[in-house]
């Protein structure tokens, strides 16, 4: 009687246990899965010469040899379920910070614990510089009435100055009659309006706010962006308080060499208007590309109060007369620092940000 294939099944079977108990690395393992289990394992050789057996033998000799595999195939699952998580523990350890080594490596002490955006400690130091003037520093809304925003203003419905501010709409209430606000000229009128009712003239305040277009943002403009609006209104003022309120500010913010200069301009609520310019601090006057070789950059509007505007608040033009002026602290900032682009303030990319605490 010939010898059965299987006559040393067990110590195959011991054998194969033995050898994936002994891989430590589940690379090595899965290296080694065709020799174990797969079609070039003892196992699939001995499978093969089951055919040469009678049908009741070979019966018996699959039932075998399918248990064998069974301890096979588990003990090669079980050894590579470990062999992962060894392999996964191994990678978190190798991954794993010391938060104590970074702190002692890393952190300059005392640790940076962050600072004003430059936009905020831009409209802190203008504040600084109208306070030290004889200026408060009043708030208004950021979601006003069509009638704050614009009519209030000496711009009716239909005015064609509309079209100098895109407008955001908001939907509440009759349609266009809910508006971000485009400019801190509304709060002019808030200020008026309380001082009257209060009788607390005359004004010298200064309105710093966040203000919203519908503008598509560039190296010079945002849709979001910030306004301070000056407003004085007192006995006797004229266009020669408000020139000389502009260039004082000019070189206390700007510095010495900074001058400004008024240009005549339009706006519905001041008359005379002009446009407030300061000397490009790119090029120091001299001419270059950011100041479109002008040498001057504007930073805002400014005017005599037009009697409209007074009247529409209740206040007696015959008594009381004054100048505004609104012009952007996003500018300033940028000017100040020479910031190429604008957008820059927006983007909170912390090596921008770093450079202004
Ligand atoms: N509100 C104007 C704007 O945003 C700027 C401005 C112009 C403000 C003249 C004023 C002013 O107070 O008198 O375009």
């Amino acid at each position: 009687m010939s010898t059965s294939p299987l006559e040393n099944l067990s110590q195959e079977v011991t054998r194969l246990l033995a050898t994936i108990e002994s891989f430590d690395s589940l690379a090595a393992l899965v290296d080694a899965e065709a020799s174990i289990i797969g079609k070039r394992s003892a196992l699939s050789s001995l499978q093969k010469s089951l055919g040469s057996l009678d049908p009741d033998a070979r019966r018996d000799a699959g039932a075998r040899l399918q248990e064998a595999r069974r301890l096979v195939d588990d003990a090669f699952a079980k050894r590579r379920e470990v062999l992962s998580a060894n392999a996964r523990s191994a990678q978190l350890e190798q991954d794993r910070i010391d938060l104590g080594d970074v702190v002692v490596a890393s952190i300059r002490w005392p640790a940076s614990t962050g600072h004003a955006s430059l936009v905020a400690s831009t409209q802190r130091e203008l504040e600084d510089v109208f306070v030290s003037m004889g200026f408060t520093v009043s708030d208004g809304p950021e979601v006003e009435s069509d009638w704050y925003n614009f009519e209030a203003l000496n711009i009716p419905p239909a005015h064609p100055a509309r079209g100098m501010w895109d407008t955001f709409y908001v939907e509440l209430g009759e349609p266009e009659t809910v508006v971000l606000r485009t400019h801190t000229s509304p709060t002019q009128i808030h200020l008026m309006e309380n001082a009257v009712s209060s009788s607390t003239l005359p004004i010298h305040s200064v309105m710093p706010g966040r203000c919203f277009r519908r503008d598509t943002p560039d190296a010079r403009h945002l849709a979001t962006f910030h306004q301070i609006e000056g407003l004085v209104v007192d006995r006797g003022i004229t266009f020669a308080d408000l020139a000389g309120v502009i260039e004082t500010f000019t070189r206390a913010y700007f510095g010495p060499d900074i001058s400004s200069r008024l240009r005549p301009a339009y706006f519905p609520f001041t008359e005379p208007s002009a446009e407030f310019e300061i000397t490009c601090t790119i090029c120091r006057g001299e001419g270059c590309r950011t100041c479109s070789q002008t040498g001057w950059i504007e930073l805002g509007g400014c005017g005599v109060l037009d009697p409209a505007v007074l009247s529409a608040v209740g206040i007696d033009g015959e008594v009381w007369s004054g100048f505004a002026f609104g012009f952007g602290i996003d500018r300033c900032a940028q000017m100040r620092h020479q910031i190429a682009d604008m957008r820059a303030l927006t983007e909170n990319d912390v090596r921008f940000l770093e450079q202004f605490s």
